[in-house]
């Protein structure tokens, strides 16, 4: 039976670590961006460890027995300015490919928006590539939509 857990600083380990190299390899293969190397998977915990710290961010972890199956970090946004409404967002989002389908992503979505929510977050924003079609089904039936387009221009070689 998978359990949704809410983790302390304390939780952050060895297996976190490696789900999170999983992801970075997933999102590297259609994103390229983000190095899925170990240095990376380190320097992540500490962020993540210093968000949970300070109170600003949460990471649900989704859990069979003992294995980590899946996670989602959320934070409040942090501004030195004054805004008209505290926003959160959603950062990460990974479910391991063999237990998609089942619930779990939603289910961490659903924590971690009530987190948001409950700490007086009264707009929540994400990111995802548009060709990401599970997540972007996810995110809307959870009744995201979309506010903004993201633009780019490359200077990369067409090979
Ligand atoms: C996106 C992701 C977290 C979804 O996790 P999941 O546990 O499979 O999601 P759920 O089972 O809770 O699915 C909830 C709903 O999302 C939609 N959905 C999920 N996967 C889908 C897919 N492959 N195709 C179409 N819709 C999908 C469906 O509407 C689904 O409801 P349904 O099963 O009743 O039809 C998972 O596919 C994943 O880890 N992907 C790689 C990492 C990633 O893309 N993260 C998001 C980055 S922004």
């Amino acid at each position: 039976m998978v359990k949704i857990y809410e983790c302390k600083p304390e939780d952050l380990d060895e297996s976190l670590k490696q789900l999170w190299l999983s992801l970075a390899r997933e999102m590297f293969k259609i994103e390229r961006f983000i190095l899925p190397s170990e240095e990376n998977a380190d320097k992540w915990i500490s962020f993540i460890r210093d968000t949970l710290v300070r109170g600003k961010g949460f990471l649900f972890l989704a859990k069979i027995g003992n294995k980590p199956i899946g996670f989602c970090t959320s934070s409040i946004f942090e501004t030195p300015l004054e805004v008209s409404e505290l926003t959160g967002s959603i950062n990460d989002l990974y479910v391991l490919p063999e237990f998609r389908r089942r619930g779990v992503g939603r289910r961490l979505m659903v924590e971690s928006l009530r987190k948001l929510k409950a700490k007086g977050v009264e707009a929540i924003r994400l990111s995802v590539l548009k060709e990401n079609k599970a997540a972007v089904r996810l995110y809307e039936k959870l009744g995201f939509k979309i506010y903004q387009y993201g633009m780019e221009k490359t200077f990369r070689k067409s090979i």
